[in-house]
């Protein structure tokens, strides 16, 4: 298994700032940062564009793990890819084609990944596991940050680890929601190698620290 990556959230980041908390995740060593995007109808709240996260770029050479959260993510595939994502993650959810949704990012030149939301079974995304390069659980119902972590997630997170193993496959395991050393240390235990964190990433009195702590996971 991997080592621990953790990836900071931005949505819990200096809003006002962008630029300077992206730095502030470069300064400190870590390589990924986590975007999101909502759009006001899959989930229940608004945050970036295209254009703000072209800006981002313009500032940052961070790996962009655009996680979308839209009712339509084949409609924004292509703007996220140009404005410059590294990464971008769909929900199972939406209607419409999923397979042709991630051909269509990873022939953009992006990584692609595969998300499911808490009452999403893991059977619906055994279908896609050998064409992605990332499988995000997400451990509360998205939409905001600083919400507490869904213990009931852990089973589902097992299942789709052992698939990996079971069929030698290589894509990274995501969790996202309520992770901190704690949670993150869960989540390890189930098989998680890749660790989205807002809240307890952007309000803790040394980052550094934290990062250093999550390392030893
Ligand atoms: C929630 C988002 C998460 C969120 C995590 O819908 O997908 O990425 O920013 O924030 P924390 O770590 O505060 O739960
Ligand atoms: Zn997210």
């Amino acid at each position: 298994m991997p080592p621990p990556l953790l990836v900071p959230s931005i949505l819990a980041g200096n809003h006002a700032n962008l630029a300077e908390s992206a730095a502030l995740v470069a300064r400190i060593g870590l390589p990924w940062i986590h975007v999101d995007i909502m759009d006001g109808h899959f989930v229940p709240n608004l945050t970036f564009g295209p254009g703000t996260v072209a800006a981002l770029r313009q500032a940052s050479t961070l790996f962009f793990d655009v996680h979308l959260m839209l009712d339509e993510p084949r409609r924004y595939v292509e703007p996220f890819a140009r404005a410059g994502a590294s990464l971008i993650s769909i929900h199972v959810e939406p209607p419409g084609d999923t397979a042709g949704a991630l051909a269509q990012i990873g022939r953009l030149g992006c990584k692609r990944g595969i998300v499911l939301n808490p009452g999403t079974p893991a059977s619906a995304v055994e279908p896609f596991l050998a064409s992605v390069d990332l499988v995000l659980v997400m451990t509360v119902q998205p939409g905001f940050g600083g919400q507490s972590f869904r213990r009931d997630m852990l089973p589902k997170i097992a299942q789709i680890a052992t698939w990996r193993r079971e069929r030698g496959l290589d894509f990274r395991l995501e969790v996202d929601g309520g992770i901190d050393l704690a949670t993150g240390a869960e989540c390890r235990a189930a098989g998680v190698d890749t660790f989205v964190a807002g809240t307890s990433f952007f309000r803790a009195p040394d980052p550094a620290a934290f990062a250093a702590a999550f390392a030893r996971l």
